[in-house]
């Protein structure tokens, strides 16, 4: 039987290749995705049919629109674009250009698949019905750039009735994909806390208020909150990324500074770590006389699928990929996306499609220095995401 999306995919994998190496050579950061807008928006702009709105969520976000002029679903597909503060230590052709940047998360490849997925449904226009929106998203690293997009309407004009996003994974190998119904990836919160003592000569402790000492056991002190105030039988993440103080051997210091991330795969355990997290730095500070000054900013909400949709992907990707190189039930992920802010407004399925090249098993993870999405991962992208907007033309997203 002839495949239509196969045979157009075929077509255009060369460019598509081309396009993700291009887009990796010149990785940016969030909201500094400029080069990266303009090349896409530039091949977002050859796509006959597709309505291109740039310059959203602050200049780099773009949105396209393929309105089939036919009544019909409004299905959302994302990418982000944005990059890492990683030096890259891959030797390859295209490596990045930019110093100190790096595509370690395979945005790059994602964008790719998003672009392959724009050409392929606009070149089928006369076989679809309703609307496809295509959403390019700076700024997911740390950014929330999905907030970002959504304020500036990504998912209005008509208004998106279900929305899909994938990302590359290297615990999987080529042509396989997981998900799950509900929670997929933690929510993330991050803290910073000052604790202030009062500084000394180190050779007269008691002259002084040691932040140091006090410092040391609020670190510690952390550490009891998952192991001895949580369900054991739920998960949460509480790691102390950063601790500094101090200048001289000779000195206590009259102040020291941490911070970290909170991690959780439900609403009452985020809830209950950020109270714990913010009352255990204050009173064990106040225990070593010191006063703690504390921060706890709002990070990412939970990644929760919705059921429908992720049974609607895990049967869409079973027809194309198989069975067997399906997952249906991944374990989540304590790793945090802000594909959860469309996901708390639009029913939804965030998946993982495999990267790791089949017989490897030493496939570098993402956001490390030696990470490269994989080249042949961009047709199972581009693939899943056309089907996933054939099926749900036949009213599959209703059912
Ligand atoms: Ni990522």
């Amino acid at each position: 039987m002839p495949d239509p999306i196969s045979d157009r995919l075929s077509d255009i994998f060369e460019r598509l290749v081309a396009l993700r190496h291009e887009l990796h050579s010149m990785p940016e950061l969030a909201y500094q995705e400029k080069q990266t807008s303009a090349r896409l928006a530039a091949c977002l702009g050859e796509i006959p049919g597709l309505d291109v709105r740039t310059g959203l969520a602050r200049g780099t976000g773009i949105v396209a629109t393929l309105n089939t002029g036919r009544p019909g679903p409004v299905v959302a597909l994302r990418a982000d674009i944005d990059a890492l503060s990683i030096q890259e230590q891959n030797d390859v052709a295209y490596a990045s250009k930019n110093k100190g940047l790096m595509h370690a998360c395979g945005h790059d490849g994602h964008a790719a698949c998003l672009v392959g997925a724009a050409t392929v449904l606009a070149s089928m226009r006369d076989q679809l019905s309703g609307v496809v929106r295509f959403i390019f998203q700076p700024a997911e690293e740390d950014g929330r750039g999905a907030d970002a997009m959504i304020r500036d309407g990504a998912l209005n004009d008509p208004p998106v009735q279900a929305i899909f996003g994938l990302h590359g994974w290297a615990a999987l190998a080529v042509g396989q994909m997981a998900t799950r119904a509900g929670a997929l990836m933690a929510s993330t919160d991050g803290f910073r806390a000052t604790i202030v003592g009062r500084g000394c000569h180190g050779a007269a402790p008691h002259l002084g208020i040691d932040p140091i000492v006090a410092a040391s056991h609020v670190v510690v002190a952390l550490q009891s909150i998952v192991a001895r105030t949580m369900d054991p039988l739920k998960s949460g993440v509480v790691t102390v990324g950063k601790l500094h103080a101090g200048t001289a051997i000779n000195v206590i210091p009259p102040q020291a500074e941490l911070s970290g991330t909170i991690r959780a795969l439900d609403a009452d355990v985020r809830e209950h770590l950020r109270t714990q997290v913010e009352q255990v730095i204050r009173h064990t500070a106040a225990a070593h006389g010191c006063r703690a000054d504390i921060a706890l900013d709002g990070g990412y909400p939970l990644v929760v699928n919705d059921a429908k949709m992720a049974q609607f992907v895990v049967d869409t990707a079973t027809d194309i990929l198989g069975k067997d190189n399906v997952d249906a039930a991944r374990p989540p992920s304590m790793g945090g996306e802000d594909f959860s802010c469309y996901l708390e407004k639009v029913p939804g399925c965030f998946f993982f499609i495999g990267l790791c090249p089949r017989g490897r098993t030493d496939f570098p993870a993402i956001h490390s220095p030696t990470f490269d999405f994989t080249d042949e991962a961009i047709a199972v992208g581009v693939r899943l995401f056309c089907e996933l907007v054939l099926h749900a033309r036949g009213g599959a997203l209703n059912g």
